[in-house]
């Protein structure tokens, strides 16, 4: 057995040095790079901005630390269970259990953490953070992400609110007429099977980046789907001389096109972040046999290394077109994305 501290010395007692086998290596180096520019954008719009930032930005904007700042902005919609597609708060897996995932990425070390189907564990991407930064993993699942939350003191609490346990009964009520439950008593179900979730990433002063994407996933899945957000390289990538993007939306396809990688690959390669978000979603459209067979939605968001924003997403309407908000040196910003079909 060779763990991965013994594999970087044994490459080194060969004369092998890790600089050879790093990213850097392969990259065209950032062009346009910026310090002093801090920067955390989150990918939701007005409604949500204000809150979630300020706490990241807070911390950016003293030069505190760049993990700090990102979890704390993660954390605010975790915690927070007016949103149901996050944390605390968000709608339950078929059987009523609310299943978390959660990934983080650090540039400076190209390092990750991330969590799946965690439950009980209203912090998600706090344990992702602590899987980076305290195992030689890069992956927990469900039990066992739950029990290294416990020794390290987290507390398992139910996540369903009241709000979200009412809703899910309403859906299972009215799932089938062949079943021996009564449709609601209210009349119509009307809920959207959500896939909401939302990412942070964020540049600090000394132009590195980090990233976090969490979720409650897709609403009513089977128990033990595990979505894009945990998995690097498909609802997180970052490269420190690049830059990092972020999905929210159905998971599946962000898997599928490693959509992620993909994005900050186009970025390597000179497109801005607005291309790269777009031509993301134009893979995705392809993969799928083009816009007429697309019936699902994805959105992407982009930050490059010197701060420059980039937003798309699969589907849209006039009016309300895809949001992404930052806070920087110039304040905090809404800016409007685009969308292909
Ligand atoms: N993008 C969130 C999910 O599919 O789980």
């Amino acid at each position: 057995m060779i763990d991965r501290r013994k594999f970087i010395k044994s490459l080194s007692s060969l004369g092998i040095s890790l600089p050879l086998l790093s990213a850097k290596s392969f990259t065209t180096t950032a062009k346009n790079k910026k310090m002093n520019n801090p920067i955390i954008l989150c990918s939701r719009g007005k409604d949500w901005a204000e809150d979630v930032l300020k706490p990241g930005w807070d911390i950016l904007r003293k030069n505190g630390s760049l993990l700090n700042a990102i979890e704390k902005s993660a954390n605010v919609t975790e915690l927070d269970p007016r949103d149901t597609s996050v944390g605390y708060g968000g709608l339950p897996n078929e059987d009523g259990v609310v299943q978390l995932d959660a990934s983080i990425m650090y540039g400076p070390n190209h390092n990750c953490g991330s969590v799946a189907a965690l439950e009980g564990i209203k912090t998600p991407s706090s344990v992702a953070r602590l899987v980076m930064e305290r195992t030689d993993h890069i992956h927990l699942v469900a039990e066992g992400a739950q029990n290294f939350a416990k020794m390290h003191g987290f507390k398992i609490e139910n996540l369903l609110t009241e709000s979200t346990r009412k809703i899910w009964v309403k859906w299972k009520e009215n799932l089938s007429d062949k079943d021996d439950y009564f449709p609601p008593a209210d009349g119509n179900y009307d809920q959207e099977r959500t896939t909401g979730t939302i990412n942070i990433l964020a540049v600090d002063k000394n132009s590195d980046i980090a990233g976090i994407t969490t979720t409650s996933g897709l609403a009513w899945k089977i128990p033990g789907r595990v979505g894009d957000s945990p998995i690097i390289g498909a609802g997180l990538y970052l490269d420190n001389e690049v830059g990092a993007v972020a999905a929210t939306g159905r998971g599946e396809e962000m898997i599928r096109s490693c959509g992620s990688f993909l994005g900050v690959e186009l970025m390597r390669n000179g497109r801005s972040p607005q291309e790269a978000c777009e031509d993301v979603c134009k893979r995705i459209i392809d993969i799928n046999g083009g816009p007429s067979k697309v019936d699902f939605n994805d959105k992407i968001v982009a930050l490059s290394k010197s701060g420059e924003v980039g937003c798309a997403a699969i589907r849209g309407k006039k009016g309300q077109e895809p949001e992404v908000a930052t806070w920087s040196k110039k304040g905090l910003k809404i800016t409007k994305g685009t969308y292909l079909i």
